[in-house]
């Protein structure tokens, strides 16, 4: 990668305030999913290994600028303190006397984790003097939190602003596996692209289009691509507003030659519940008082042969309701298809990530992008500010 990273640097005795994404999934107080915290791994072991004194920074949830108990990181830093098999030890705040007194004892090879940032509404804000009082804590700052890399913050840019700027390894990994999508990647290439709403999406599967030679779409966004078409849709989930839009890319995925695959089945019932009767129909004859709550089976023949004899394939968004038992077939049997390709594959967003752990394929992926909305504007071709504001490597 262009920018510059931890490796190129020598960060021996060197203060390092070091952004990560900690903001993992709790349920009453306690982690339901430390991926995020174990891919930051790397970067915090080889800070430590080499003299660095570590100071993390994370956010956790959405505060807004206040203090919210159930968001502190004291469970955060016990997982982070048995992952890395030494104590951890947790700041109530991210800047103010006490804690330039505590990072200035630290000594080499340490490592402290500050307080939520987004307790501070200068974190949002990107508030310079917040900012700034962050970065005389430290030496250099290491960007290692892709997943908030898409947010214009004190602590993931603003802070860039004062002290100099690297990638930690996880966002070296991330920037090169996206990127890896949108620079050249070996055909056919195939994007998967599922989830609720088309126009969440809508950006990401315009630039895709233009380099992929497959586009599947699955879950509730193929309903509007199925109205597109001039299906009626039932009780589905769909976005009327966004039918045009739906429709644009149709029409331009033909004329450049692309594949797009719809599903031409799907699995109905009267609601997402578990235990309703769900049957399989037409994709163009869903019965009134149904939603389609899945792809179907001769979808699935059909997306899982086009992924298997694709060299690249990017997944992101379920295929289906796949929290309810019935419904998560076609999701499924993606993660699986995706877990047998022989080229590269790529996951992210929260959702397809948790299909990949239910199905205990996570090894046979070669990238599972710890952002969601960080990915997605990556591969929006959008840059992030917290990857533009890394020093360039020469
Ligand atoms: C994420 O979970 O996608 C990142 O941690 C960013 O969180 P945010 O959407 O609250 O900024």
């Amino acid at each position: 990668m262009a920018k510059a990273t931890i490796r190129d640097i020598d960060v021996k005795d060197k203060r390092c305030f070091c952004r990560v994404d900690f903001n993992v999934p709790m349920k009453d107080g306690r982690i339901t999913d430390d991926s995020r915290i174990r891919a930051a791994l790397p970067t915090i072991e080889y800070l430590a290994a080499r003299g660095a004194k570590v100071i993390l920074a994370s956010h956790l949830g959405r505060p807004k600028g206040k203090v919210v108990p159930e968001l502190r990181l004291d469970a955060v830093a016990l997982r982070l303190s048995e992952l890395l098999g030494m104590k951890v030890i947790k700041l109530n705040d991210c800047v103010g006397p006490e804690v330039s007194v505590y990072v200035s004892g630290m000594s080499p090879g340490s490592v402290v984790l500050l307080e939520n940032v987004r307790f501070y509404p200068g974190e949002e804000k990107n508030d310079p003097d917040f900012a700034r009082d962050m970065a005389s804590l430290a030496d250099i700052f290491v960007n290692d939190a892709f997943g908030a890399a898409h947010r214009a913050h004190a602590s993931t840019a603003g802070i860039a602003a004062y002290i100099p700027a690297y990638a930690g390894l996880l966002m070296e990994k991330e920037v090169e596996a996206l990127g890896r999508l949108l620079e050249n990647p070996e055909r056919p290439f195939t994007a998967v692209i599922g989830g609720a709403k088309v126009s969440d999406k809508l950006a990401v599967l315009k630039n895709l289009l233009d380099r992929v030679d497959n586009l599947l779409i699955g879950g509730g966004m193929a309903n509007t691509f199925l109205m597109a078409q001039g299906h009626a849709v039932g009780k589905s989930l769909a976005e009327p507003s966004m039918v045009d839009e739906a429709r644009a890319i149709l029409e331009k995925a033909s004329l450049g030659g692309k594949k797009v695959l719809l599903p031409v089945d799907v699995v109905v019932a009267r609601s997402p519940e578990a235990g309703v009767p769900a049957s399989v129909v037409e994709a163009g004859e869903i019965p009134d008082d149904m939603m389609a709550l899945d792809i179907g089976p001769g979808a699935r023949k059909e997306y899982v042969s086009a992924v298997r004899s694709s060299k690249t394939v990017f997944w992101n968004g379920p295929l289906g309701v796949f929290e309810v038992e019935p419904f998560r077939g076609g999701t499924l049997e993606m993660a699986a298809a995706l877990a047998g390709v022989t080229g590269f594959t790529v996951v992210g967003g929260g959702d397809s990530l948790s299909a990949i752990e239910m199905s205990g394929l996570r090894d046979k992926i070669d990238h599972l992008s710890t952002g969601g909305g960080a990915s997605l504007e990556f591969l929006e071709g959008r840059e992030l500010p917290g990857v533009s504001v890394l020093i360039e490597r020469n």
